[in-house]
């Protein structure tokens, strides 16, 4: 603490021992880190609607013409996602997956929308979103053709990018299936992401590059990172628990490789929110959300905003929630610790404050007690020498200060997570405004 009776230490000297700070406190979390794709965007994680998980390729409008792949589904979200509250708390892309194309380039080589699924055209829906103050992502893929069977990129990476700029697209998923090399895959995830920058429109780049990588080695993170703007690394996520779990298991098993990378500008994306579907239990849908904010993943919801829970419309609106997988310090969470079947994970917030997740994976009983020392929190750092801890899932409670020698207990459902914010009482409130300001 400066005291009244401190002399005021020159600006030189002050940067000193800021940057000094700075080393000592961040050094552990893997700075320097590689500056990403130059593009400006996504300097925090992407947040929108993706329809693959919910509505997949159904293209079936005659005997499915609510959840069949139609222009008719985007202009509805969309409205919903403006009018509902979802663009406030910051869900902004309304973002097309496969299935969207007709079978066939027009006579130019141009990819054109199914006309009978989009009559008015991709460009038209384009505007409408816009008209909603949201964004418009598409999907292509960097092969010869999609998942789903569908014209693919390869060889015409250039009019793809023109021809999205030109309808007003402001994201591209693209894919990699159908790809005939390794080298074809790197080239071409390369060149598309030049061919969008040469168009001189905005647009997030959403790879799955190092999924398709990852079975024959491992992927040059530094080199996807100064391309995307996010990528896939694991398996397509499910509506189930078993999904969650294996999409987290991975991410701790690779989190020395991964976590570094993420940062403003390019993010680990471990697919889609399911939260508001079939498949999760309230408690499961409660542990993707905070795991979601922990890792700092794209919040990309697939499910049915048209028909959805008020439970689950909360908790995909929690602005608490969203603030944590948003904070502006840029740094991807990390699993700490497992210790009698809970699992624990952290991540270091602005302002020195800290996300702390606590999962219980014990799939059999009830809620079950955990007792957490804080001085194992945050490096050591989080309640040095004391913190507030405010309970953020599953209710929203002020917990109090805790000493650094004290202990937290708490009480968790099966499957479930309790989530919580630390923020430092602040017995060093100079260090702290000075270092933000360089953070
Ligand atoms: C792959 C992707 C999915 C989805 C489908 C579409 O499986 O990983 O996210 O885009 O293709 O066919």
């Amino acid at each position: 603490m400066m005291t009244a009776t401190m002399k005021p230490v020159s600006r030189v000297l002050r940067l000193g021992c800021v940057l000094a700070f700075c080393f000592q406190v961040l050094a552990p979390y893997g700075l320097p880190r590689a500056w990403g794709l130059d593009n400006g965007l996504a300097m925090t994680p992407t947040m929108g609607w993706l329809h693959w998980e919910r509505f997949m390729c159904n293209v079936n409008c005659q005997e499915e013409p609510d959840s069949c792949i139609s222009e008719k589904l985007f202009l509805q979200i969309a409205e919903i996602m403006a009018s509902d509250g979802w663009k406030d708390v910051g869900y902004e892309y309304i973002c097309i997956d496969d299935c969207w194309m007709a079978p066939e380039r027009d006579s130019k080589g141009r990819l054109q929308a199914d006309p009978k699924r989009f009559p008015g055209g991709i460009h038209r829906l384009a505007d409408y979103v816009h008209s909603k103050g949201l964004k418009l992502g598409i999907y292509a893929d960097v092969g010869n053709k999609t998942c789903a069977g569908f014209p693919g990129s390869f060889g015409y990476y250039d009019i793809d990018a023109q021809t999205f700029a030109d309808w007003g697209v402001d994201l591209l998923k693209f894919d990699g299936c159908y790809c005939d090399s390794i080298q074809h895959l790197a080239e071409g995830y390369k060149q598309m992401s030049l061919a969008l920058n040469r168009t001189g429109r905005s647009i997030v780049y959403s790879c799955e590059w190092p999924l398709y990588v990852w079975p024959i080695f491992k992927p040059n993170y530094t080199e996807i990172r100064e391309y995307c703007n996010h990528w896939r690394n694991f398996a397509d996520i499910y509506d189930s628990w078993e999904s969650i779990r294996k999409t987290l298991d991975w991410t701790s098993s690779n989190q020395k490789i991964i976590v570094p990378v993420a940062g403003p500008g390019g993010w680990n994306d471990p697919d889609m929110l399911v939260i508001g579907n079939f498949g999760l239990s309230r408690d499961q849908q409660i542990t993707q959300m905070a795991l979601w904010a922990i890792m700092a993943a794209p919040l990309l919801m697939s499910n049915d905003l048209r028909h959805i829970s008020p439970e689950a419309k909360a908790l995909l609106q929690d602005k608490d929630v969203i603030a944590i997988n948003q904070d502006r310090l840029g740094k991807q969470g990390y699993w700490l610790r497992k210790e009698d079947n809970f699992e624990m994970w952290e991540r270091p917030l602005l302002n020195l404050a800290w996300a702390v997740a606590i999962v219980n994976l014990q799939e059999i009983g009830g809620p079950r007690s955990y007792t957490i020392s804080v001085t194992s929190l945050g490096r050591g750092l989080a309640c040095n020498p004391n913190c507030l801890i405010t309970e953020l899932l599953p209710e929203k409670r002020k917990l109090g200060i805790y000493e650094w020698t004290s202990t937290l207990k708490t009480q968790i459902n099966p499957t479930g997570t309790v989530l919580l914010r630390l923020e430092t009482t602040s017995s060093a409130q100079f260090s702290h405004s000075v270092v933000s300001d360089f953070l």
